[in-house]
């Protein structure tokens, strides 16, 4: 799918600004929203984004899809595995936090938060993601969550342009394979890249359990205290 790129030295978010700009976007191509830096970069749960000049990737792409097309919550977890593919071309090897945070060393060096807009017969689809390429330790450190970047886990600066120009490739390929099959492609991949174990105790959305495997569909499935299993499509892995 071709890819519309629109780069900014500066923005709030690049999520926001896609959201209030999307209905002058091409509808029929990806539109790619990327600055230099954010002002009030977000992640979920409303959480900020630290967002310095230069030093990172932080992109929006924004597409448009049919009310029915295509599920959600296994979308961002396609958008996962672009990243860790892009990662792997520059021979660094990372894991999926349940259900999309990407992780090297247990740190997280890249997150997903998905938007979506509905317009009357179509959604617009907000995809932002944020990789931690040349950000310094000393900045790391002042996240209230263990945080790590490509320069930190390396040792060596990456060019951020090469990385989101991989990162294009690979979000633009996976894109048009999931729009035309859906998850069932990306599923091996998606098991072998998860980071828990079958029988890692896990605490997902105020739940204790034992982590059993990844759905067919790709949810998490725990066995809960009174053994039964349960499925989880979305929320957050606390331990
Ligand atoms: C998360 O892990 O909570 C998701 C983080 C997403 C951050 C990216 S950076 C580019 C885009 N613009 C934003 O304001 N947020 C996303």
């Amino acid at each position: 799918m071709e890819i519309n790129c629109l780069h900014f030295d500066s923005l709030g978010s690049t999520n926001l600004w896609s959201k209030e700009n999307f209905t002058n976007f091409d509808t029929t191509k990806i539109t790619l929203t990327v600055a230099d830096k954010q002002t009030a970069g977000y992640g979920r749960y409303h959480r900020p984004w630290i967002s310095p000049s230069g030093l990172n990737i932080y992109a929006s792409f924004t597409f448009f899809v049919k009310r029915e097309q295509i599920d959600l919550k296994n979308f961002t977890q396609i958008t996962a595995l672009s990243i860790i593919k892009t990662l792997k071309k520059f021979t660094i090897s990372s894991q999926l936090k349940w259900p999309n945070d990407i992780q090297i060393n247990k740190k997280k060096v890249a997150g997903i938060l998905c938007e979506i807009v509905p317009q009357d017969s179509f959604l617009a689809v907000i995809t932002g993601i944020g990789i931690n390429v040349n950000m310094p330790l000393e900045t790391c450190k002042q996240i209230q969550q263990p945080v790590t970047s490509l320069l930190i886990e390396t040792g060596k600066e990456l060019k951020v342009l090469d990385v989101l120009q991989t990162l294009q490739l690979h979000f633009s390929q996976d894109l048009s394979l999931f729009l035309h099959q859906g998850f069932a492609p990306f599923l091996q991949e998606f098991r072998e890249n998860i980071l828990h174990q079958k029988g890692d105790l896990l605490l997902v959305n105020q739940q204790k359990g034992i982590f059993q495997g990844i759905a067919e569909d790709g949810s998490l499935i725990m066995q809960l205290a009174d053994g039964s299993l349960q499925k989880f499509f979305s929320g957050e892995i606390q331990i």
